[in-house]
Formats: C-alpha cells, sequence, structure tokens
C-alpha cells in the first residue's frame, strides 16, 4: 500500500468535523469550549473544538480501522516498524504495554538498573521478575552509562530462561549502547529485545545520530515523540516489528491500560509531528547538530567545564556511540554541583536546564532550540565560572552502589509495609521506590536493601535541594520498609 507521508489523516478529520459545525450532544462537557470561558480565552475556539472524543468520522483509538488506523500506519513506516500504537500516557505506557506483553508473571527479563522507573513499575504490573546487568560508570561524569553488550550476553547465558531484554537507548544522558549487538544477543538467547527509546525519537532523522532500534530488528520500542519529536507532552509511540511477541497481545496489553478517552489534542499532534519529521526532519536535525556542536565547542573552552562528544565513546564499552543533540556539562571541576549551575542559570538568566544531578547539567538541543538561546546559554555559563570566586574543584560525587535486591518489585509492592524514618532504615527492605527527578532512575527499588551509603546519598540530595518523588512522604523523611 502506498502510504504519503505528506498527509496528516487526522488532523484533515478533524478539521472536516471542525468545518461541518456539528452540535455536540457528547462529551466532553465544555462542548467546543463554551463550557470552559477560560481554557476559550487562553487556547483559543479551534484548539478547544479539538477536544473531541471517539465517533464514527474520527476513528477510535480502542479500536482503530479509520483515520487513527491511517495515521498509525503512516507512523509505522516512517519509524521502519509494523505496527505504530499512538499512546496518550507517556512513554511509560509504551514501557508498561512491552511489559505486560512480554514477561509474564514469574518470568525473566534482563534489564540495567539505571533504568526508568516506568520500566519497575511495568514489572510490578506484570509480575516479570527483573535481572540486573552491571552498568558501567564514568568516573570522571559520575554517572552511570549503561551495560555493555558482554555483560549482557554473560548475564544471559547465566540465566537461560530469560524472555526479554530491556536496553535503554540512549540514555537520559545521551549515552548509546551497541543497540545492534544488544538485540543480537537478545535473539541469539531465544529473549525479545524491548527498547525505551524516550530520548531517542530523532536517532532516525540523521546518520550521525547512533542507531535506533527499529532498524536493528528489536521487537518492540517506546518512543517518547513529545520529548524530541515535536509533539505534545504525554503523547508517545509504541513500535513493534515481527511476531517474537505476538500483536494480538501487544495490542491486548496497550487496551488493558488506556483510557478510553484518549485525547485528539495529544493524538493530532502526533499525527502532525509525524508528518512534520517526515517532511523536515533531515535539515532540522542537521541544523541541531550544527548548534550542539557549536555551543559544545564553546563550553568545552571555558575552564572547569565540560562537555563531551563523540570522543568519549569506545567500541567495546557501553558508550558504543553518543548523542550529540544532549550538552552534557560536567561543572564539578569549577567547583559546582549540578543542582547549584541549575539553580544560578535560573535565577540570574532565565534558563531552564532538562536536569541536573550532583556533578553535572544537562541542556538538550532539540528542533525548538534557536541560536539565541544557544548564546545566550553559552554566555551565562562563562559569566557564572569567570565570576566565580570558589577556585576548587569539587570532587566528582558518583551514584551509589546498586542495593541487593532482596524480593521482586511486585512482591514487595504487595506486601504488608511499615513507616520508618529514612535515617535509621539501614538493613530494611524498602517497599516503595526513592529517586530524584528528573531522571526517574530509582535510588532504591521496592523489595532492595536499603544501604547507609543510600541513605547519606539521599541527605545529600536534599541538601542539594532536588526534587525527589517515589516515597508516600512527599518529604522523603519517612520511608514505607516491609513487614508488619
Ligand atoms: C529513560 C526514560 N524512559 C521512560 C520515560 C517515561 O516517559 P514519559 O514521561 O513520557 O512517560 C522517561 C521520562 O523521562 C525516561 O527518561
Amino acid at each position: 500500500m502506498f502510504l504519503d507521508q505528506n498527509r496528516a489523516p487526522l488532523l484533515d478529520a478533524l478539521i472536516a468535523h471542525h468545518a461541518e459545525g456539528v452540535h455536540p450532544f457528547h462529551v466532553p462537557g465544555h462542548k467546543h469550549g463554551v463550557g470552559a470561558r477560560d481554557l476559550l480565552s487562553l487556547f483559543g475556539q479551534t484548539t478547544l473544538s479539538f477536544d473531541l472524543n471517539a465517533m464514527h468520522d474520527l476513528d477510535d483509538a480502542c479500536n482503530p480501522v479509520g483515520v487513527i488506523d491511517e495515521a498509525q500506519r503512516l507512523a509505522a513506516h516512517l519509524f521502519g516498524a509494523d505496527h505504530a500504537h499512538f499512546l496518550v500516557n507517556g512513554n511509560t505506557q509504551g514501557i508498561h504495554s512491552m511489559m505486560l506483553s512480554a514477561v509474564g508473571p514469574g518470568e525473566q527479563i534482563v534489564l540495567p538498573r539505571n533504568c526508568h522507573r516506568s520500566a519497575i513499575t511495568g514489572l510490578i504490573l506484570s509480575g516479570g521478575l527483573p535481572i540486573y546487568v552491571p552498568v558501567e560508570i564514568d568516573a570522571h561524569l559520575g554517572v552511570a552509562t549503561g551495560p555493555t553488550v558482554q555483560s549482557v550476553r554473560a548475564t544471559l547465558e547465566k540465566n537461560p530462561f530469560v524472555c526479554a531484554l530491556f536496553v535503554v537507548n540512549p540514555s537520559y544522558y545521551g549515552f548509546a549502547t551497541d543497540i545492534e549487538g544488544m538485540v543480537r544477543a537478545a535473539h541469539d538467547h531465544r529473549a525479545a529485545a524491548l527498547v525505551d527509546e524516550a530520548h531517542g525519537t530523532h536517532l532516525s532523522f540523521h546518520p550521525d545520530f547512533p542507531a535506533n532500534a527499529m532498524s536493528v530488528g528489536a521487537d518492540m520500542s517506546a518512543v517518547s515523540m513529545h520529548k524530541t519529536g515535536g509533539s505534545l507532552t504525554q503523547s508517545a509511540i509504541l513500535l513493534s516489528k515481527g511476531e517474537r511477541v505476538p500483536h494480538d497481545i501487544l495490542k491486548e496489553s496497550i487496551d488493558l491500560i488506556r483510557s478510553t478517552s484518549a485525547s485528539y489534542l495529544l493524538m493530532v499532534s502526533l499525527d502532525t509531528a509525524r508528518r512534520s519529521l517526515a517532511q523536515d526532519a533531515p535539515g532540522q536535525f542537521e541544523r541541531v547538530l550544527q548548534l550542539a556542536r557549536f555551543a559544545r565547542t564553546e563550553i568545552n573552552l571555558i575552564e572547569g567545564l565540560y562537555s563531551p562528544g563523540k570522543e568519549i565513546c569506545r567500541p567495546d564499552s557501553s558508550v558504543f556511540n553518543y548523542d550529540e543533540s544532549k550538552l552534557l556539562i560536567h561543572c564539578a571541576s569549577a567547583g559546582f554541583t549540578g543542582f547549584e549551575m541549575e539553580r544560578l542559570l535560573r535565577d540570574r538568566f532565565s534558563i531552564q536546564v532538562e536536569l541536573a544531578d550532583m556533578n553535572n547539567v544537562l541542556a538538550l538541543i532539540t528542533i525548538g532550540t534557536r541560536e539565541e538561546d544557544i548564546l545566550h546559554l553559552v554566555g551565562s555559563l562563562k559569566t557564572i565560572v569567570l565570576g566565580n570566586n570558589r577556585k576548587h574543584s569539587r570532587p566528582t560525587v558518583p551514584p551509589p552502589l546498586m542495593p541487593d535486591v532482596i524480593s521482586s518489585p511486585r512482591q514487595a509492592f504487595y506486601s504488608p509495609k511499615k513507616f520508618m524514618p529514612l535515617s535509621g532504615s539501614a538493613g530494611q527492605i524498602s517497599g516503595e521506590m526513592l529517586m530524584s527527578y528528573p531522571p526517574g532512575i530509582p535510588i532504591i527499588c521496592p523489595g532492595e536493601r536499603i544501604t547507609q551509603d543510600i541513605i547519606d546519598y539521599v541527605r545529600v540530595l536534599k541538601e542539594q535541594g532536588s526534587l525527589l518523588q517515589g516515597t508516600a512522604d512527599p518529604l522523603a523523611e519517612n520511608i514505607r520498609v516491609l513487614g508488619a
């Protein structure tokens, strides 16, 4: 079937619906904005008229056979997948669906411990058992980069009944594994290759980016279109290829956790973002790379700052490739924690970075970045560092070691729990997650033994003003541990 990437079928259907002047006797109850005065004046008539629900001319996300089906086929074609599913609950929904479809209760999945919280919560839903593969840490940057193909193969060999391998490509920080080697390792062991490409929507669209999962034969990939693909926040796409995980089971898994009222605003943003990527991506991402490379060169001229590029890649390491659109800025050698740098950039220069950690800040260069934003960022960093009267660099703070796993995330989730002060919880088994967000990589997961190192690390994060989440206590002063 010929697929015309210049079309945007869902957008066309919404425009036609709007033009017809339909009298709405259906939800949403604001009815084209009439009942939502503030939203109407803020977003305008057209936007609110597009906030609709499933009906004949607009198809139904739960059983797409019309314009949503066509829009999803176009997305699958663009990304080189057999199937694409529009998601309105973020990449989290894609990861949960992958886990539900590929890893049943009591089945094993190999994954890196530096994965996003959604992989762990996906295992609580599915009942899958995690087998963590060791990850490498970049000692200078103080960041976990990921596992190597060799360590994944060794883990798969030790665990012959594993049914899936979960890979993050690239990491939040831009580190990209040898995705082809990872997929081959999974398939050599009859395991499905599930890939979290939350930060990799753009990978398919420029040869200088690391390889994307579909191009090397992965079974599934969850892409956060909203992060770097240009769609609205919370919209994402789940891609699949082949029948290692049967497509009917995947569809059933997506349906299990999807809303029956998928937002047309989010879905049409996927349709239009897909069309723009098809039409403009190579030029847009060439520009992104030029801006990022210019910024990186300028930042590396500022004494004490370091922004890694492709030079950090090594074929046998976990950093097989690097996504240059991620501008990671190591600032410990200039005497700042990442959290301090984030606050200075925001308070003095109205710059908001994507994330901060103990040693770094991360700025994302995307199709929406303007040259003047880059110049402002570089100039502000220069002003901050040159005006810095701290003459001493700070030692890089490494992330804490991976704790011992005592029970599965699902078992811990359903176990009796009690609250206790985090400060006195060393030796206890955690009943919940705790993480800095972003990046949302759990410091402790349900079922893991809490160590004094973890408690000390969390205390430092709090002193630095990091945004924590995961615990029932919003201040993370108390943690729920297993026990009655
Ligand atoms: C690596 C990774 N995976 C998955 C997600 C979840 O994506 P979403 O926020 O779209 O649900 C994130 C979010 O930041 C992420 O960083």
